[in-house]
């Protein structure tokens, strides 16, 4: 599967951004709200690369126990695919479970997006091309 990007855990966007940018990395989509998950996200890309910055908003965020376990560090890969419904069918029959299900994501243009969990590979994201 194609990668679209590494999803990036920060504790305050905009210093996080400001150290991407220092390694050469430059702004794709300056910092902006998706109030599906309560998360501030930005996209980095450096190259081929592209990094999503994502801030937890509140302590209220899906995402707040995770940067409370990890800090500031990458924690999801995303894989464009084709048909979300039938890649994560796919995968959920491999052992993958549901970490959250499918939902638009409002800085990808709305695309939608499903997260999966596995226990030997961690957190990846589908996202419908
Ligand atoms: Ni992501």
């Amino acid at each position: 599967m194609k990668i679209h990007h590494i999803g990036y855990l920060t504790k305050k966007m905009d210093k996080t951004l400001a150290q991407f940018l220092r390694l050469g990395y430059s702004t794709e989509k300056e910092p902006a709200y998706d109030d599906v998950r309560d998360v501030n996200i930005a996209f980095v890309v450096n190259g081929d690369y592209r990094v999503e910055l994502i801030e937890p908003a509140s302590a209220d965020s899906p995402m707040a126990p995770l940067l409370a376990r990890f800090k500031n560090t990458p924690y999801h890969i995303c894989y464009e695919v084709d048909d979300l419904d039938t890649s994560a069918g796919e995968l959920i029959n491999a052992g993958y479970t549901v970490l959250q299900p499918p939902a638009p994501a409002p800085c990808i243009d709305g695309k939608r997006v499903e997260f999966l969990l596995h226990g030997s590979m961690g957190i990846i994201e589908l996202l419908e091309a």
